[in-house]
């Protein structure tokens, strides 16, 4: 009789996840990737910087951490190469940028087409950049939200995966609009990588179907 343990299971998407800091987003993707039936696997955690907290996570989780300090190359490309060459050596299916702190260049970003996801903390393409949640708060913004795109050679202009709002109230501080922000983006991202990983997302130029 067969092992049910050896039957043949739909073998699972392989994600490597870049970061630069706490790491977060990074766990709830890892926390996800536990459940059996979730079909992508985290296989390579990168980081640019030697003391995020995201790499103590990806060993806690027992999942390959390297650091790939940029200061440590001559320019952007030798540094992008040196991603490239981990990630391809780690066979990802998918790139996913979770609080990954330095621009990638057309370079990098041809070489992964529509195959890296990131997450920005707003509804884009309202508060680009940096310190999102912030500048929609500032801004007295009555909605913001959490976006998942693909990364195209611009600043958070990839075509949306998904996307949902979270309203900001009247009497919301940006501490707690920080964590509401956060909430979603833990759920929100590990459900785009399941739909990658599934293969239901379909990319037609800036429209993005999920099926
Ligand atoms: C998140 O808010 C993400 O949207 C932004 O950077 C932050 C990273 O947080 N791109 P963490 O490192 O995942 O906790």
């Amino acid at each position: 009789m067969k092992d049910p343990a050896q039957t043949s299971q739909p073998s699972k998407a392989r994600v490597a996840v870049l970061v630069s800091g706490n790491g977060s987003n990074l766990q709830a993707i890892l926390d996800a990737a536990t459940s059996p039936s979730y079909p992508a696997q985290v296989v390579l955690v990168l980081s640019n910087k030697k003391d995020a907290f995201a790499l103590e996570r990806a060993r806690k989780a027992g999942v390959p951490a390297e650091v790939v300090e940029h200061g440590a190359f001559a320019d952007r490309p030798s540094f992008e190469n040196a991603l490239i060459a981990s990630i391809e050596k780690a066979g990802a299916d998918l790139v996913v940028l979770a609080g990954f702190m330095r621009v990638l260049s057309p370079h990098f970003i041809k070489k992964f087409p529509n195959r890296i996801l990131n997450i920005h903390p707003a509804l884009l393409p309202s508060f680009p950049g940096t310190r999102a949640i912030e500048q929609a708060w500032n801004y007295g913004a009555k909605v913001t939200g959490v976006t998942v795109h693909f990364v195209d050679e611009g600043t958070d202009t990839g075509p949306i995966v998904l996307q949902e709002a979270v309203p900001i109230i009247p009497k919301e501080t940006l501490e707690s609009l920080e964590k509401k922000v956060h909430f979603v983006e833990h759920r929100l991202f590990p459900e785009a990588i399941r739909l990658f990983a599934e293969k239901k997302l379909a990319v037609a130029g800036r429209k993005v179907t999920v099926s």
